[in-house]
This record gives C-alpha cells, sequence and structure tokens, in this order.
C-alpha cells in the first residue's frame, strides 16, 4: 500500500494524530486534500476534512485543547460534526458513518460505522480516499475504489451504484459536472446515464448551492464542458432554460440563423481567457437570452432578434431572483452589459464622437469590460472576417480613449448641479431643473459644448432663456 507521510507536513496532522490516539480512535483525512496531493494541484487546500471512527466532535475538542491557540471549536450537532480553524484552513471533523438519506431532503439519518462504511457513502472514487493519521500506519493510503487510478485516467465515478449515490444527495450531480470540468474528466457513462435518470431530484437542492457549483463550473477554464453536460443530462433545463431555449437552428426561406446556444459557450470559453471576472463571464453566459423570445423571420431581413438586448436585461432580473442570487450592483453590472452588448459592434461600422460619448456615458466605469465581452463575443471561423471584426473593435478602443482623454465621460459629473440651477433662476425644486440639466448632458454628448463648468454654464443661460426663465 502506498505511503505518503509527505502529504502530511503540516503540524497540524501531528495534533490529530496525538488527540486520536489519547482517544483511543482511529483518524484519517481524506476528500478533497487527498484528491488535490496526488494531483499535485494547489486547492489552497481552504479546507481539511477529518474523519474519525467514533466522535468526530469529541476529536475536534480534544485537537483545540492540544493546540496551542486554544481554538473555538464550532459544533454542528444535527450534523454531528466540528469544526476548527488553524492557520486559515478550516479542518472539519466528523464520525465515520453509514448514512440513509431522507427521500425528500438531504439531511441524512445517521448511524455511526467503519471508515469502509464512510467511503462507500462519497461522492466519487477521488474523494473517497483516505491517508491514515494513525501510529500504526501513518501516511498509508486507503482506497478501497481505486480512486487513485481513476485520478490518473482522469474519470470520475462513484464509489457505490451511480443511482444510489446521487439519489442520496442529488447536489452530486452538480459537483460530478463541476469536477470533469475544473480537472478536465471525463464522468464514466453510468454515472452520465444515472444523472440524466435522476436529473428531476435537483428541485429537493437550495438554489444557493446550485448556484455554488455554477460558479465554480463558471469559473474553470472551459466553462462549456460544464455547461455541454449539463444539457446533455437534463440538469440544465432546470437550471437555467433561459439557455436551453437557444438551442437549435431554424430555415426559412434558404435562410439559417446560427444556433445561438452553442455560440454562447463559445463566447463563455472565449471571455474565461480574458478575464477571472464571475460576473462578466455570467455576462457572457446571459448577454444572448433576449434572443428566444424575439426571434422572429422577417421576408425583407431574414431572421431578426428585434430589441434582444433589452429583453435579455429584463430577464437577467427574473433569472438572478429565481436563482436566489444578489439582486445588488452585481445584477445590475449584467443587466448592463446585456443591455449594451451590441453597441459597440454597431460603433465599429460607423463611427462618430458623439456615439462614443455615449456608449462612454452609458457604460461608465465598465467600459473596458463591455468591449472584452465584445471581442469574445466574436466566434466566427472565417479568420479573416476575425481579423477584421478584431481590428474594428481596436479601433472602437482607439476611439473611446482618445475621446475619454479630452471628454472625460467616463465618470461623468453633471458640471452644473442641481443647486447651481436652482439658485440661478430662482427656482424651487421641480421639472425645470431636470430638463435644463438634461439639455447640458446632451450638448456635452453631442459635442456641442465641452465637458467643463464654463461652457455649460454658458449653455445654461442660453437655454434658459429661450425657455423664458429669468435669472435672479
Ligand atoms: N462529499 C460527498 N458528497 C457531497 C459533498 C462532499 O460525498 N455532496 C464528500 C467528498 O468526499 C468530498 C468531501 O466530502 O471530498 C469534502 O467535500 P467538499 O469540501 O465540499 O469538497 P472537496 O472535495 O474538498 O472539493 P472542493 O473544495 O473543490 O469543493
Amino acid at each position: 500500500m502506498p505511503i505518503y507521510k509527505q502529504a502530511l507536513n503540516s503540524e497540524i496532522f501531528d495534533y490529530i494524530s496525538k488527540a486520536s490516539s489519547a482517544l483511543q480512535l482511529e483518524s484519517y483525512v481524506i476528500g478533497g486534500f487527498v484528491r488535490d496531493f496526488l494531483l499535485q494541484r494547489n486547492s489552497g487546500a481552504k479546507d481539511i476534512d477529518i474523519v474519525t471512527v467514533g466522535s468526530g466532535i469529541a476529536l475536534a475538542k480534544k485537537v483545540a485543547n492540544l493546540l496551542p491557540h486554544k481554538p473555538k471549536v464550532q459544533v454542528f450537532k444535527t450534523y454531528g460534526t466540528a469544526m476548527l480553524r488553524f492557520k486559515e484552513v478550516e479542518i472539519e471533523f466528523v464520525g465515520a458513518r453509514k448514512e440513509s438519506y431522507a427521500k425528500e431532503s438531504r439531511n441524512p439519518q445517521v448511524k455511526e460505522g467503519t471508515l469502509q462504511d464512510d467511503q462507500n457513502r462519497r461522492d466519487f472514487t477521488i474523494n473517497a480516499m483516505a491517508l491514515s493519521l494513525n501510529q500504526k500506519d501513518y501516511g498509508v493510503l486507503l482506497d478501497p475504489f481505486n480512486g487513485a487510478s481513476d485520478l490518473k485516467n482522469g474519470i470520475i465515478k462513484t464509489p457505490l451504484d451511480p443511482n444510489i449515490t446521487y439519489s442520496d444527495d442529488p447536489l452530486r450531480m452538480m459537483r460530478a459536472i463541476r469536477f470533469a470540468t475544473q480537472l478536465n474528466f471525463k464522468i464514466e457513462q453510468t454515472s452520465l446515464n444515472a444523472i440524466s435518470n435522476n436529473a428531476e431530484r435537483l428541485d429537493i437542492i437550495t438554489r444557493e448551492r446550485i448556484v455554488d457549483e455554477l460558479h465554480k463550473i463558471l469559473l474553470s477554464d472551459k466553462p462549456s464542458i460544464g455547461f455541454l453536460l449539463l444539457e446533455k443530462t437534463n440538469l440544465l433545463i432546470r437550471i437555467l432554460p433561459e439557455l436551453t431555449n437557444l438551442k437549435g437552428v431554424e430555415e426559412e426561406k434558404g435562410q439559417r440563423h446560427k444556433d445561438n446556444f452553442y455560440h454562447t459557450l463559445q463566447v463563455v470559453d472565449n471571455i474565461a481567457v480574458h478575464t477571472d471576472n464571475l460576473w462578466l463571464r455570467w455576462t457572457a453566459l446571459l448577454h444572448d437570452i433576449g434572443k428566444a423570445p424575439t426571434k422572429k423571420f422577417d421576408k425583407n431581413l431574414g431572421w431578426t432578434f428585434h430589441a434582444h438586448e433589452f429583453v435579455g436585461s429584463k430577464m437577467v432580473y427574473k433569472l438572478f431572483k429565481r436563482l436566489k442570487m444578489p439582486l445588488n450592483e452585481k445584477m445590475k453590472y449584467v443587466q448592463k452589459l446585456v443591455l449594451l452588448s451590441s453597441r459597440p459592434v454597431i460603433l465599429a461600422e460607423e463611427v462618430t464622437d458623439s456615439a462614443i460619448r455615449r456608449l462612454i456615458f452609458d457604460a461608465g466605469e465598465d467600459i473596458d469590460d463591455l468591449m472584452t465581452h465584445c471581442e469574445a463575443d466574436i466566434t466566427t471561423q472565417n479568420s479573416k472576417k476575425l481579423k477584421q471584426y478584431l481590428n474594428n473593435f481596436r479601433m472602437v478602443r482607439e476611439k473611446i480613449a482618445d475621446v475619454e482623454a479630452r471628454d472625460s465621460i467616463r465618470n461623468f459629473q453633471p458640471p452644473i448641479t442641481g443647486e447651481i440651477i436652482m439658485k440661478t433662476f430662482n427656482l424651487k425644486p421641480g421639472r425645470e431643473i431636470g430638463i435644463l440639466k438634461e439639455s447640458i448632458k446632451e450638448a456635452i454628448l453631442e459635442g456641442e459644448i465641452k465637458n467643463d463648468f464654463e461652457e455649460a454654464y454658458q449653455f445654461m443661460l442660453e437655454k434658459a432663456d429661450k425657455l423664458g426663465f429669468k435669472s435672479s
């Protein structure tokens, strides 16, 4: 049996080993820590899972007691688990168990069991490997399901019949796909079938947990791996039907549109090369969702998706709400970028200073992200066209930098405030102020006046005169 003492060089393992001996318990480090060690993957070892044949809570308390800084132990009584922190790392303790899950919930009915019982009940062979922390065989790998060889061969497989494993805890269907995406592994065929067969069981999982897995998929190097698997196993339609609705190509009078589902996945992969910004990746994923409800065939124009950006940005709100995602500035950012997602494309064709100014005004701080999205949105296979489109966007970017240097629109603050207007014309708060402010903004964006106080003030006086306001 292979021995991996070098995996256990953190002093925390000595403490756990000592505490276990003192309590006469057998303990093991199990799960992600072992997997990532064998993969030589630096997962940052944010958490370490310890399983003990006996009480995990008692072991955690004993370890805390031996540690010089006597950390607090957090006990989760219902689950029979405990957690303590050691140098930023969360150490989770659990008693080995045989579990059987109630049909309608994720909450297991727990019975004590052996290490092997516990390993049986874990999600994947690659996550069921344990390293002994016991003096008699310290560092020995206990790998009853050949997880190490699945790791080598890049296979996601469940220890038991996958129907049992996934039905026990349907979140594992998402986890299987997430690991396949992160590690670029294949999900074994019987497992894949079991996911399809159990897809509807996903409905008992909280949306927060599902979204957590979606985020991990989206943040992988090649998110399309995950979304293709989610689609193939019928999970995607339960989570993001807006995306599955983009599938398919229709033909009318010899005209076809592109398959917007596969296009979208390509855009997400493209953007993943350029940014780790989760919300920009969400933007790429959702930028075309308005195309399904707006699709029409027009005799003269062919396939149209009129106002799909606007419709799509409205759909973003509903989607975030349904998935219990934040409805704060992150959502607004995605909405805004979806809404603006075609604007730079239009500019690439014919560009005027005022159109650029308006775009900078509307995108504000996020103008660079918008351009990054637009570049990722190019999925043509024709290398000549690709070059040409990229070149167009490069010109738009230059123009943006140029206009921005002159006019500072990005963080636009009206040079004339409502207070100044009220004071100048002795006005009380009311519509007139809004009208004047808006006309000043328009004049700046149109390039009639510069974005500075003097010109704006002069403009305001003239405009007010036309409107019949009297200065005081
Ligand atoms: N586990 C499980 N079923 C789940 C969640 C977790 O069997 N639904 C088991 C697996 O053995 C897993 C361990 O609990 O390795 C720890 O789970 P977790 O911390 O969520 O995941 P890691 O495997 O550590 O991986 P990551 O940190 O990438 O999520």
